[in-house]
């Protein structure tokens, strides 16, 4: 058995080294110092009780081991300081062509120093548990925010587990539920092809009094095809707005996210109908009737995760019928979305 005296030591130096490894991972200092003060409570508690329970030491040195090797670097923690200029610059991605293949990778511009000095992140299982550990995801929208729901699941969950998520989550139009007990994640995806099905969807919330933790949402190509009135657009996102400032007033208040509309790539869509409806002056009025809806911050409540700006990048060998993209550039948009919240709760305190 280990003496109490090395113990000691190496509980001083979980301590230091754990949070210092968090922070070569850059989970937002909060989440470091949450880590470092559990830790020792744990290690005081594993240390009182180890002449009990002499096993407790066996296990102590092999997780921390790993922790500290599997972080890459020991850097010290960035501080934000312009979090909104962060946020500003979460698209700013370099796609890249492997191979011949398609394969197609991405990575945040780091030339430029002011992307650099933001620090983002790709997110790993691990992390990405810790970071929404105990929240409620609502993600509401068209075959879009499906795909996102996927690269988010697929991100965050083992393969098995998502080979029933697949399967579910493909039954065409309908609404999924899932809880995660292993992260203590709950997620809903809720089925809303037009922007009157999101309003909906919020005024139920806030009648219910309840409100998720991040709420993702995104709709428009329906109404494009279906509508095609980009005016009646722009006044249903304003009602939509409107119905949000509700959940907004409250104590815990959501993160918002804006999916937008991918690029289209008019000679590969799949139908004549949509060909006919989806051009390039539709998208581009569709897109000013966004604007001028005025839903982002600063004037709105929501975050864009700017699907267009991915897809465009990501280009038409990305996508076989010009509307869904490869999973890669939901994945990107996945990837934004958790640095976003890193800048958001970093800023709460
Ligand atoms: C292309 O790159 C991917 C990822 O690195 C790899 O898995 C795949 O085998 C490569 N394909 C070819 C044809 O080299
Ligand atoms: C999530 O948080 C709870 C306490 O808030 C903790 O008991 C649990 O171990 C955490 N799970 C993970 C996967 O970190
Ligand atoms: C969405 O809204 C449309 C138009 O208001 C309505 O016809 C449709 O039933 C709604 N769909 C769902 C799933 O709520
Ligand atoms: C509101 O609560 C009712 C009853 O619990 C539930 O059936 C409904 O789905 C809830 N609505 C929303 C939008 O969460
Ligand atoms: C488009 O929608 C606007 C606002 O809802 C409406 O006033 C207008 O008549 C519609 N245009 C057409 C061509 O239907
Ligand atoms: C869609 O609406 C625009 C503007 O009102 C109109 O010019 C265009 O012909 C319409 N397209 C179709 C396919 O109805």
């Amino acid at each position: 058995m280990i003496g109490a005296v090395q113990l000691g030591v190496l509980a001083a130096c979980i301590v230091v080294l754990v949070p210092m490894a968090l922070a070569g991972w850059h989970l937002s200092r909060n989440k470091v110092l949450f880590f470092s003060g559990a830790l020792f409570i744990s290690l005081a508690v594993a240390v009182h009780l180890s002449p009990y329970f002499p096993s407790l030491t066996d296990f102590f040195p092999v997780t921390t081991t790993s922790s500290i090797v599997s972080s890459s670097s020991s850097s010290s923690l960035v501080i934000l300081d312009n979090r909104d200029s962060c946020l500003s610059l979460l698209h700013r991605i370099k796609w890249k062509e492997l191979n011949s293949s398609s394969t197609w990778k991405w990575k945040w511009v780091v030339s430029d120093h002011n992307v650099l000095a933001c620090d983002f992140q790709k997110l790993g299982r691990t992390d990405s548990g810790d970071l929404l550990n105990g929240s409620w995801v609502m993600v509401a929208g068209d075959s879009q925010a499906r795909l996102f729901v996927l690269s988010l699941l697929d991100l965050m969950l083992f393969e098995e587990e998502m080979v029933a998520v697949r399967g579910d989550l493909f039954k065409r139009h309908s609404d999924y539920h899932l809880v995660v007990e292993r992260v203590g994640l709950k997620l809903d995806f809720v089925w809303a092809p037009y922007v009157e099905n999101l309003t909906h969807l919020t005024m139920g919330l806030s009648r219910n009094h309840s409100c998720p933790d991040v709420l993702v949402m995104g709709s428009g190509l329906w109404h494009m095809l279906h509508v095609n009135n980009s005016t009646h657009y722009d006044d249903s996102l304003r009602l939509l707005s409107r119905s949000l400032m509700p959940l907004l007033g409250g104590k815990s208040q959501p993160h918002l996210f804006w999916l937008g509309m991918p690029k289209l790539i008019n000679s590969m869509l799949n139908t004549e109908e949509k060909r006919e409806k989806m051009t390039s002056a539709a998208q581009f009025a569709y897109d000013l009737g966004f604007r001028s809806a005025k839903l982002l911050r600063p004037a709105g409540p929501f975050v864009l995760l700017d699907i267009h700006s991915l897809s465009e990048n990501c280009g038409e060998t990305c996508t076989v019928d010009g509307m869904h993209y490869d999973p890669v550039v939901y994945q990107a948009a996945v990837h934004i979305m958790f640095n976003a919240l890193l800048i958001q709760s970093h800023q709460k305190l």
